[in-house]
């Protein structure tokens, strides 16, 4: 049998045999809307960009392959990926969704997908028994869950959920935006798709906004794949690229933004001014032990409350090493306000009674020297 490579030998050597002609080492950027047909009834395999574009099919076997899936699909934002997951189900089904999940996936569902008869219960995905009665009290036909959450950091028990789905035919549906291939594989506990953000930790650099779907098996890569070309809101080929040029370092960026997340979520614990320090690496972090048993590690996000809110305006102003920029993942280091950016589209009574408040502050940690950042935190606080 075939030795398996590890993931990061997959992901290093992406798209380096593809060009036969010339053995182009980099994967070309077929910037192609059209392919010409040899004879009718012929193809090259390769019709019209919407379809299939040799890029774009690079980057999505390169993602299936990390995740031991059968097949990914590359969209053209984290949101079209989430949309295009939707479009399996139909009007009327009701579907949990975690609820303090990114405030742009919670404005997609209820705001777009709600309006063609799909409801959304939003529920704490942490807590399997809340999970199991909302299943059981609906008739879901899907489980939608972030884990880790964003901004909060709450980590679900995706095998638990994965049993649930089980028993009541329905589909698991997991964005795994936060932990990546790397630290974390869903469909191995039985999620049925993995949802990206690749604008994220697989592309890498804020370069790109980028989505994909990895799916569970050939059914269901058959329908993801259809609405993909129905539907059109495919990945382009520079992208494609952009993104598959930084998924072969995502083992070595998750490595170290781990490690410098960890050293910053101590430090921060430490800080007189600082509460409620979230981050699932953490000794007593809630979601560690899931973490430990299931995953590889925990990733480099991590969210903390200021004692005093006045003092928020003075840190977004003064840092000089974090960029105050929503989104995260990135090479570089940001801090965001969750709740004017990132959640600015829940209303005020959710926001509080998630605990996003006005002392919430959220990082992304990137692979700048861990002393740095720790210094520039230091200074702002
Ligand atoms: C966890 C998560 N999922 C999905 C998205 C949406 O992705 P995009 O901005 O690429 O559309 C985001 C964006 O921040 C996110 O954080």
């Amino acid at each position: 049998m075939e030795r398996k490579q590890a993931i990061e030998t997959r992901l290093a050597q992406a798209g380096s045999r593809w060009d036969q002609h010339t053995g182009a080492v980099s994967m070309p950027i077929y910037q192609s809307a059209t392919f010409a047909h040899p004879e009718l009834g012929k193809s090259t395999g390769f019709d019209y960009s919407r379809t299939a574009n040799p890029t774009r099919l690079a980057m999505e076997h390169a993602l299936a392959a990390a995740e031991g899936g059968d097949q990914a699909y590359a969209f053209s934002s984290g949101l079209a990926a989430v949309d295009c997951a939707l479009r399996l189900l139909n009007s009327g089904d009701h579907v949990i969704v975690t609820e303090d999940l990114y405030g742009g996936t919670f404005r997609l569902f209820e705001q777009a997908a709600k309006p063609f008869g799909i409801q959304p219960v939003f529920v704490d995905t942490s807590q399997i028994d809340a999970v199991q009665t909302a299943m059981q009290s609906t008739g879901a036909r899907a489980i939608f869950v972030e884990s880790p959450t964003n901004p909060l950091l709450k980590v679900a028990d995706l095998s638990a959920l994965a049993e649930i789905c089980r028993k009541q035919d329905a589909l698991l549906m997991v964005d795994n935006t936060f932990l990546t291939p790397y630290c974390q594989q869903p469909l191995n506990f039985g999620a049925d798709l993995t949802i990206y953000s690749a604008t994220k930790y697989l592309a890498g650099h804020n370069d790109v906004v980028a989505g994909a779907i990895v799916t569970a098996r050939p059914e269901l890569s058959e329908r993801v794949g259809f609405f993909q070309n129905a539907v059109g809101a495919i990945l382009g080929p520079m992208d494609s690229w952009l993104t598959l040029r930084g998924m072969k370092t995502l083992p070595l960026r998750m490595r170290q933004q781990q490690e410098n997340a960890l050293r910053v979520a101590d430090w921060l614990c430490g800080h007189p001014r600082v509460t409620n320090v979230r981050y699932p690496g953490l000794k007593d972090a809630p979601g560690r032990a899931l973490l430990e048993r299931d995953g590889a590690g925990f990733g480099a996000m991590i969210a903390f409350e200021v004692t005093d809110a006045a003092r928020v305006p003075h840190i977004l102003k003064e840092v000089r090493v974090f960029l105050f920029a929503e989104s995260l993942g990135g090479v570089e280091s940001l801090i965001t306000y969750p709740l004017v950016q990132t959640h600015a589209d829940m209303d005020a009574e959710l926001l509080a009674r998630l605990g996003i408040s006005d002392r919430l502050l959220r990082l992304s940690i990137g692979i700048e020297y861990v002393d740095d950042l720790i210094a520039d935190l230091e200074a702002v606080l």
